[in-house]
């Protein structure tokens, strides 16, 4: 198993879902970097994305407690410990899915790789719960960016078969990206984006979406090739949350039906300085940043856990079944998983940065 990321920024991730808690430690921070607790709380709190038809209605509070590694307010330059409690945990559903996988979830594979021994209850160390720590850690690392004018946003841009249709721009993410709960910055399509929620949960049913990520004010020249280039560091995080399933920079796929001469950013020259005219690179060229934000798109699958009848095998039995997911889920994980993708792209690019140029 590997609950650690990162080089120089390194974090190490524990707990499972419906055990005690939670949590992260983080290295990596200079002594002296500053740690408020209420800025990581705030970060937390934007992983609930409120209440209401679109969300499970499992409750946590999430409040972070910081073990060690902080005193007075400063990082001693010690591991950082800090945890979140689970106390809203019923894992009265989990009996049936550990006997009868749920279809597009963890129960198979992990029975089989972990012989069974694995916390099965609320998915273990499949859940979606486990990215409040990419969460924590992420809060951590948006302060040393923070400190060199780096900025990571992120945004829904599609829910089911509805695409936010025009450009948006950072203020848009900045101001209106945690005003709503389906965590997408165009507001005029905020509420269909929360019919087909509706509408898929209505039929026993979940949605997918895509998330798209900026690292904004990061220079030319980070990024370690051949094997760490910037791609393999953020596609690397990005597919250590749960029911991603794609990872697209720039032009990504697109860029595959286009010519050279269309998809090429031409260089430019902006205030006696080397720019580029477009971004269809994401950011990144050779794996190295090019000076451009990065750009980046997340693909997260419906959510598997659904009511609708579904096959499965009865393991103990050995029979074809059925199954009908009780317990409470997400309709669609694309909302939530918004600052989870926002805090494993700084986890990312703050070890980049501490790697150096
Ligand atoms: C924030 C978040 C919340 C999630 N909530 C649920 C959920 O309520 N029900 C569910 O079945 N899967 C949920 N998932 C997805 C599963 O954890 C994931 O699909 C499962 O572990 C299988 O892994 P894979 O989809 O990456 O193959 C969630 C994922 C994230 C990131």
């Amino acid at each position: 198993m590997t609950f650690s990321f990162g080089e120089k920024f390194r974090i190490h991730v524990f707990g499972e879902s419906h055990g005690e808690l939670v949590g992260v430690t983080v290295e990596g921070c200079t002594p002296g970097l500053e740690i408020e607790a209420s800025l990581i709380q705030a970060d937390l709190d934007k992983r609930r994305p409120g209440t209401g038809n679109i969300v499970s209605s499992r409750c946590e509070t999430d409040i972070v407690r910081i073990h060690s590694g902080v005193f007075h307010g400063r990082a001693t330059g010690a591991p950082i410990t800090m945890t979140v409690p689970n106390l809203d945990v019923d894992s009265s559903s989990y009996e049936e899915t550990k006997r009868k996988p749920r279809p597009g979830h963890a129960d198979y594979t992990s029975r089989i790789k972990y012989a069974g021994f694995n916390d099965y209850r609320g998915g273990g160390i499949f859940s979606g719960r486990m990215t409040a720590a990419f969460v924590i850690a992420g809060s951590i690392a948006k302060v040393i960016l923070r400190g060199v004018g780096i900025e990571v946003l992120a945004h829904v841009i599609q829910i089911g078969t509805v695409k936010v249709a025009r450009d948006i721009t950072d203020e848009e993410i900045r101001s209106n990206t945690y005003a709503n709960p389906v965590r997408c910055a165009a507001s005029e399509i905020v509420e269909t984006l929360q019919s087909e929620i509706e509408r898929a949960s209505h039929d026993g049913d979940s949605v997918g979406g895509l998330v798209e990520g900026r690292v904004l004010g990061i220079p030319a020249g980070y990024g370690e090739p051949l094997f760490d280039s910037v791609e393999s560091l953020l596609a690397h995080a990005m597919f250590s949350i749960p029911g991603v399933k794609g990872v697209e920079f720039g032009s990504g796929f697109r860029g595959a039906s286009k010519r050279g001469s269309e998809n090429n950013d031409p260089l430019i020259l902006r205030d006696g300085k080397v720019a580029w005219s477009k971004n269809d690179a994401g950011g990144i060229l050779a794996g190295i940043t090019n000076g451009a934000p990065i750009v980046f798109q997340v693909a997260i699958k419906p959510t598997p856990s659904i009511s609708k009848e579904q096959e499965t095998v009865d393991l103990e039995r050995l029979e074809q079944t059925s199954l009908t997911v009780k317990g409470r889920h997400d309709p669609c994980i694309a909302p939530r998983a918004v600052s989870a993708v926002e805090g494993l792209t700084a986890v990312a690019i703050a070890d980049l940065l501490l790697r150096g140029r």
